[in-house]
């Protein structure tokens, strides 16, 4: 059976964690005078902003909690979702001697992550329609394998992985698997955080950077049981979601009926591309996607970035990634910045 604590690094385990003068007092008091803050108030508008902020996020928590399904101890929120990645690399990683696995092409962090933490990342090959194969696992996971991740919606190619692949490694792998969800409100299938009952070394990651669009306040989840979002909040830094964020979290979350309506006309946005993509004689296949961007293989990519940008439109080449040669990756823009890339592209003479 899995225990979190079979894994979680030694030092981590013995550590006492930071103790904030909000976790040593809790309850009401006229005077504060135990956090070295500005009593005489703030030079910003909101003079909430002289005191620090709830470590916990319990507000915010509690409203996230009946929207994903979950219950506001199985939530962890970071200073975005890349913030989650770096602290589940610490968490259960050895610097030096462990290592991380993950499925190229995939998003970067996962990358930069176990640079910065001495950690090895290894990586499988996705085969040409961008699915996990199954048969390449055995070789690349060793005993000191901590976590792999999982990217579905995947960035940069915009399919989610098949499900039978993604339950096989959750009942097979002995670490943590990390299923990195940034782009799950554009897809159609259900959140893996569905399964998170049966599975305890299962983390979903999801963030509000993108369908919620605050991704300027830096604002990402991780999903998990208990036991491991206690760890995480363990090693966080104290005051990781700041006042501001916090509260216009919960301002967006009050509005959360107007949410369906965006991802809607994004999805919308996509169908449209998908559609007239094909047509411009540069684009020579467009993958499926179930994200808000799409992958793109074009005549020569970096000819095309540079004509795009040269038109004032910033596209993301993709073309050293592998298996995505002259594939550039476009986000899904309004409705009129779409068919300006359209008309763009087929005015395209290289
Ligand atoms: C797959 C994936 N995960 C995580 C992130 C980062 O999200 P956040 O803004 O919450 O740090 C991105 C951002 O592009 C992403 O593509």
């Amino acid at each position: 059976m899995f225990d979190i604590k079979n894994i979680v690094r030694a030092n981590i385990l013995a550590m006492k964690p930071y103790s904030s003068a909000r976790d040593e007092f809790k309850g009401e008091a006229s005077i504060f005078i135990d956090a070295n803050e500005n009593n005489l108030g703030s030079l910003a508008a909101d003079q909430s902003f002289n005191r620090y902020p709830d470590p916990y996020q319990h507000k915010l928590k509690e409203k996230i909690a009946p929207i994903k399904g979950v219950s506001p101890d199985q939530i962890f929120l970071g200073n975005g979702s890349d913030e989650a990645i770096d602290l589940l690399i610490r968490l259960v990683c050895k610097p030096g001697s462990d290592e991380i696995l993950t499925f190229s092409p995939t998003y970067g962090m996962y990358d930069v992550s176990a640079n910065l933490n001495d950690v090895v990342l290894r990586q499988i090959s996705l085969d040409q329609n961008f699915q996990i194969q199954r048969n390449k696992l055995q070789g690349q996971i060793r005993t000191n394998t901590k976590i792999i991740f999982l990217c579905s919606p995947n960035n940069p190619t915009g399919n989610l992985l098949d499900s039978d692949s993604i339950s096989y490694i959750l009942e097979n792998f002995k670490g943590l698997v990390v299923i990195d969800e940034a782009y799950i409100d554009f897809a159609e299938q259900p959140s893996w955080t569905t399964r998170l009952a049966e599975f305890p070394n299962l983390v979903v990651m999801q963030t509000f950077s993108k369908a919620w669009g605050l991704a300027a306040l830096r604002l990402g989840m991780a999903f998990a049981s208990p036991a491991i979002i206690n760890y995480l909040n363990k090693i966080k830094p104290p005051y990781n979601i700041n006042q501001a964020t916090q509260l216009l979290a919960l301002e967006a979350i009050n509005q959360s009926e107007k949410l369906g309506g965006m991802v809607a006309e994004i999805k919308n946005e996509r169908f449209y591309l998908q559609a007239n993509l094909p047509k411009v004689p540069v684009v020579k296949k467009v993958y499926p996607s179930a994200a808000n961007f799409l992958l793109v293989e074009v005549t020569d990519a970096n000819k095309i970035y540079e004509y795009l940008l040269s038109n004032g439109i910033v596209v993301r080449n993709r073309t050293t990634q592998p298996g995505c040669f002259n594939c550039l990756r476009l986000s899904i823009g309004t409705s009129i910045e779409n068919k300006e890339l359209i008309q763009v592209l087929e005015a395209y003479s290289g």
